[in-house]
């Protein structure tokens, strides 16, 4: 069953609670902006994303409040165009989220918070120095969407300098995500970590076969998943007939066959269910391998 909903048929803040709840987890920008005295704000935002990479682009929406007006970080770019999008991790959630709280126009959330400030070195707002990272950013363009309560204020911005906490690179250079520690933000309260077993790798694929060029049997497999399906799918080309002798002849899955003679098991549940140990542990080769071995033993 599917529910079909019409943003038409219910109020704007009734229909965004369902896609707040369900385009998620969203990073978070933690933007510091000043206005033209030089008061700094600081405040989460988690209609956030990176949207290029040659200029580097980062987009953030502060959007009109449920009185219509313009938030205050809104209100500083409009002075000054400049701001640091300072990246959140788990250990700064409860100090961030008190960032949020509706305070007067001028008092300087990183006092609210505990925060650090740290002056930038291009532009006027400082850094949170607690961040794992830190983009010192212009602001190139807004896009407004309406002049409603709700509607969003598009900063499209791009960045002139960034700072990393050395903790969070691996030994190679790469940024690591279990140092990092990220959080996202979630529908309603909810927000989740990323670490631990909330990690994984996914290869990106140069080419695949495709879902449609599975044999039949194993599309329809009730043993294998959309994953499984997904991962074998991903493979470049299926093993040649060669291997697939080479790989029976080895000896490898004697053990199953007998269990299929002995135990008088159906062999392509046990091929199946044997290729599905073998794809959580990403040997998709040898998955292959096992699906392809027909015949009788
Ligand atoms: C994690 C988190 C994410 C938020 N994301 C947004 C957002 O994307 N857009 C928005 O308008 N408000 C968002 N808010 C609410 C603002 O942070 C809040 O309205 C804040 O008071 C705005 O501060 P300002 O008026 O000083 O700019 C978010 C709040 C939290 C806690």
């Amino acid at each position: 069953m599917t529910r079909t909903i019409d943003p038409s048929d219910l109020q704007p803040n009734e229909f965004y609670r369902y896609v707040i709840g369900t385009v998620g987890p969203r990073p978070i920008a933690f933007a510091s902006t000043v206005d033209s005295q030089g008061n700094v704000n600081l405040s989460p935002f988690s209609f956030f994303n990176v949207f290029g990479y040659n200029p580097h682009t980062l987009v953030f929406s502060p959007s009109l409040n449920r009185h219509g007006h313009k938030k205050h970080t809104l209100l500083n770019l409009e002075e000054v165009g400049e701001v640091v999008i300072n990246i959140v991790n788990y250990a700064m959630v409860e100090q961030m989220s008190l960032t949020s709280a509706e305070f007067e126009r001028g008092i300087n959330e990183f006092e609210k918070s505990g925060f650090t400030p740290v002056p930038s070195q291009r532009i006027r707002p400082p850094r949170v120095a607690e961040s794992p990272a830190a983009f010192e950013c212009d602001v190139r363009q807004t896009i407004t969407t309406g002049d409603k309560p709700g509607a969003g204020t598009l900063i499209i911005c791009d960045v002139l300098l960034a700072h990393f906490h050395d903790s969070i690179f691996s030994t190679s250079g790469a940024i690591d995500p279990h140092q990092l520690d990220l959080i996202g933000r979630m529908g309603g309260d909810w927000y989740c970590r990323a670490h631990g077993d909330a990690l994984f790798e996914v290869t990106r694929p140069k080419v695949g076969i495709g879902v449609d060029q599975l044999p039949k049997s194993i599309r329809n497999s009730a043993i294998l998943s959309g994953n499984d399906l997904g991962k074998l799918a991903s493979f470049a080309a299926l093993p040649t007939v060669d291997e697939i002798s080479a790989f029976r002849e080895s000896g490898t899955l004697n053990a199953l066959f007998d269990e299929a003679r002995n135990g008088c098991q159906y062999l392509p549940d046990l091929l199946h269910m044997r290729a599905k140990q073998l794809l959580a542990e990403n040997k998709v080769q040898e998955a292959w391998l096992t699906l392809l071995q027909t015949g009788s033993f």
